[in-house]
């Protein structure tokens, strides 16, 4: 029976699908490696992070640009008439048009907002102000989190639309 057993392990460790498999997380390791290396918390810490929705990593030339912004451009923009001010508004420009580019939309379609919570309740708002509600219902998800859920159950409520729910299934 061990026999047998130790045949049956061999057999399955050899397959093609355990070798498809090695190779396919050898090369997710590499990528990790890879991409690891350029977080410098990642790297200094030596973990792995999983919380990205809630607050993401930042590569090292995200963090260099920061520094470089906080220390030789940081003004309002669109707001004064001195040279760094403009210099925040060009850049704040040359941003949206990377993001529009990035998403393929229009640079009139993207809003900078500070998170998710925010940006979700000034979409639900903007709906309740443009579209009729009556008789409409609203569609969400048990796995929704709260930042994805609350805006449309609140909007539902003050708009007399039909709040459902839809089950997941994996
Ligand atoms: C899974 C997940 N989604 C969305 C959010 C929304 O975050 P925020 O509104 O801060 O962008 C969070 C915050 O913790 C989160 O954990």
């Amino acid at each position: 029976m061990i026999r047998k057993l130790q045949l049956m392990t061999k057999k399955i460790s050899n397959s093609k699908f355990t070798n498809k498999f090695r190779r396919e997380e050898d090369i997710l390791h590499k990528f990790q490696n890879n991409l690891a290396k350029d977080f410098p918390l990642l790297k200094k810490r030596r973990i792995s992070y999983l919380d990205s929705s809630a607050t993401t990593q930042k590569p090292k030339i995200v963090i260099d640009k920061l520094k470089r912004v906080y220390e030789m451009h940081n003004a309002n923009s669109h707001r004064g008439l001195y040279d760094i001010s403009e210099e925040s508004t060009k850049m704040l420009h040359d941003a949206r048009k990377v993001f529009a580019y990035f998403i393929n939309a229009s640079t009139e379609e993207i809003i900078f907002t500070r998170n998710s919570t925010e940006a979700l309740n000034g979409i639900a708002n903007s709906l309740e102000r443009t579209l009729n509600f009556k008789n409409k219902n609203i569609v969400s998800t048990v796995i929704e989190h709260h930042s994805n859920f609350v805006p449309w159950q609140q909007l539902s409520k003050r708009t007399g639309a039909k709040f459902r729910i839809v089950d997941f299934d994996i």
